[in-house]
């Protein structure tokens, strides 16, 4: 390197993402806007994050005001605002009789509750199911059904895919191995919208009640309300021990959490983190919650993903449509490969994608009619082009 090339030479991005030529500066709402004024109808919601709409204005206000009270103090104090989110959670989820741990990201919260898992029964076998997606850290990473993201150090063998839908597979798999934890996903979401029949949901449920492993509901894409209840697993009537939030929970605020079943022991020091349950997470937290039950999201997401459904299962050209409230998929046949960003660029609509051609719709909660009818007619206009 010259004298020269080191005065010019800039750090740059690790480039790891497939980026859209798109720069997003402003969002409302279900909408976003690029840099050249453009708007986009987000039926994305940047992975599944926006939960109650792009900049509420009643999160914007919250978060505002408590940025200028306090922004951050660790968790070497009571921070009453976490208490206040733990209190509310309770209420909307059903799952009052839980505790809360607070962390940042999805995966963080899985990997604590694979660890609260295996500290509980002294165990370390976890069972994961095909196309799973939980993360890219430690444990959370070697139990997601891609190799290409699994490092050599995160390969402990602890492990056990079985097919997701598998009665008999599970089964199986229960006899082989003696396990610390189950952790499943209610609606698989990266693994391309696949639902978890409620069938094998309770037989996970009985499984693990008979032989002592914990069940972990990872529903940081399909919980918080996004399948038209707040859980997802609640479709077929089953409690997990654990449950993973993340997401939808900020509404683009970091911010996590691992729901925690009476049984768990807790102890000072057996999990921790700097910046999880920071007053501004709480605040953007506590007002997703607010929005939720204010706005009766959970029940639009319900009915506007049925109307969705319904729709586009009668549409031409794609194929396979499922999914539960606003969390859907659909196939793409190989004359329409490109339609995902034909949608994107000649009618302004992000969607979401997934292996095999599968387009998936993870929109804000508070979709209205008129957006999802607008969806729907320039999803036509796209197949019909071609
Ligand atoms: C089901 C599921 N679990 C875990 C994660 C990981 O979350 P994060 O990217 O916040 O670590 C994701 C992210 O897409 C997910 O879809």
């Amino acid at each position: 390197m010259t004298p020269n090339d080191e005065m010019t030479s800039k750090m740059t991005l690790f480039d790891v993402y497939a980026l859209q030529p798109i720069r997003i500066t402003k969002g409302a709402g279900a909408w976003v806007w690029d840099d050249q004024n453009n708007r986009y109808l987000d039926m994305y919601g940047g992975h599944a994050v926006i939960s109650i709409g792009h900049s509420h204005p009643h999160w914007v206000e919250r978060i505002e005001t408590q940025l200028r009270q306090l922004a951050f103090y660790s968790n070497s104090v009571h921070l009453p605002l976490q208490t206040e989110l733990a209190e509310k959670l309770g209420q909307l989820s059903g799952k009052e009789n839980f505790r809360l741990f607070l962390c940042n990201s999805g995966a963080e919260a899985n990997e604590n509750a694979l660890k609260l898992a295996s500290f509980h029964t002294g165990r370390k076998k976890v069972l994961a199911f095909q196309r799973a997606f939980h993360g890219r850290t430690s444990l959370a990473v070697e139990a997601t059904d891609n190799p290409a993201i699994v490092a050599p150090v995160n390969r402990t063998g602890n492990i056990v895919f079985a097919p997701l839908n598998d009665l008999a597979a599970l089964e199986q798999a229960f006899t082989e191995h003696e396990f610390a934890a189950v952790i499943v996903e209610g609606i698989q979401g990266v693994g391309g919208i696949r639902v978890a029949e409620p069938a094998f949901l309770q037989r996970i449920r009985a499984l693990c009640t008979q032989h002592g492993a914990v069940f972990i509901a990872d529903s940081v894409q399909c919980g918080y309300g996004r399948s038209g209840q707040f859980f997802s697993h609640d479709h077929a009537g089953v409690e997990a021990d654990l449950y993973t939030v993340a997401k939808g929970m900020g509404n683009g605020f970091p911010v996590a959490g691992v729901l925690i079943a009476p049984q768990f022991q807790a102890k000072h020091g057996l999990l921790g983190t700097t910046f999880g349950g920071n007053p501004l997470a709480c605040a953007a937290a506590l007002a997703v919650l607010e929005v939720i039950g204010q706005e009766k999201l959970i029940e639009n997401a319900a009915r506007l993903g049925q109307y969705l459904l319904d729709e586009l299962s009668r549409f031409p050209v794609i194929l396979n449509v499922r999914g539960a409230g606003l969390m859907i998929g659909f196939d793409v046949p190989d004359s329409h490969a490109d339609l995902r960003q034909n949608l994107l660029f000649q009618h302004h609509i992000f969607t979401g994608e997934a292996k095999g051609n599968v387009i998936r719709l993870l929109p804000s909660l508070a979709l209205t009619r008129e957006e999802a009818d607008l969806f729907l007619e320039k999803l036509m206009a796209a197949i019909s082009a071609g």
